[in-house]
């Protein structure tokens, strides 16, 4: 058991890593924090304009969840593969580096996925990405695709993980629920249409 705690410690430690702060700062775009939504994600990034940027936050975002899990795995199993899988997760949303307010999960989310269960990760990126052409919305991509999460997981047969997907969506939502009013309300910006 104290192997699992320990799992989730270090989850919990790399899960923290605000990457889009990192990144921002050390490529010179100033503080996330004052840009856009405010929001220490990849999305966020790309609001600054710099795409390359947004991309690598995305990578090492969503891998630092990947790592944790495929780690965890390898050395203890499944089980410990889903404690690092949440706690790396709980790191994004929870960082102890930034006084605890941090991002919304969905980059993060995607990594652990990718290790834990990479038809449904792809299922996902698929369902966020046609979401995205047709709306522009990053949070209403986000938002639609986790939600199906753990139906793509009981339907390609990774019933033991549909569970910690449902639990990570609901986390998600949580934590959307600002951009969630913006979208009832029509107001959530949208991403300008590539020329
Ligand atoms: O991944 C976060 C995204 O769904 C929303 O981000 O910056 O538009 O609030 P943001």
């Amino acid at each position: 058991l104290w192997l699992l705690g320990l799992t989730g410690l270090v989850g919990y430690m790399i899960g923290s890593i605000p990457f889009g702060v990192v990144v921002a700062r050390a490529m010179g775009l100033g503080d996330l924090r004052a840009i856009g939504s405010g929001n220490i994600g990849a999305t966020n990034v790309m609001r600054t304009g710099n795409k390359a940027a947004g991309i690598l936050t995305f990578a090492l975002d969503a891998g630092k969840g990947a790592i944790v899990a495929l780690i965890a795995w390898a050395l203890l199993g499944e089980d410990a593969a889903q404690v690092g899988a949440l706690t790396a997760f709980l790191g994004h949303l929870y960082p102890v580096y930034l006084g605890f307010r941090g991002g919304k999960g969905v980059a993060t989310f995607i990594g652990t996925a990718l290790a834990l269960a990479w038809p449904v990760a792809l299922g996902v990126c698929a369902i966020w990405a046609l979401v995205f052409k047709l709306g522009r919305i990053s949070s209403l991509a986000a938002l639609l695709a986790s939600a199906l999460s753990p139906v793509l997981a009981l339907a390609l047969g990774y019933t033991s993980m549909a569970v910690l997907f449902a639990v990570l969506t609901a986390m998600i939502f949580y934590k959307h629920i600002d951009n969630i009013r913006r979208l009832f309300s029509g107001t959530e910006p949208r991403f300008e249409r590539k020329k």
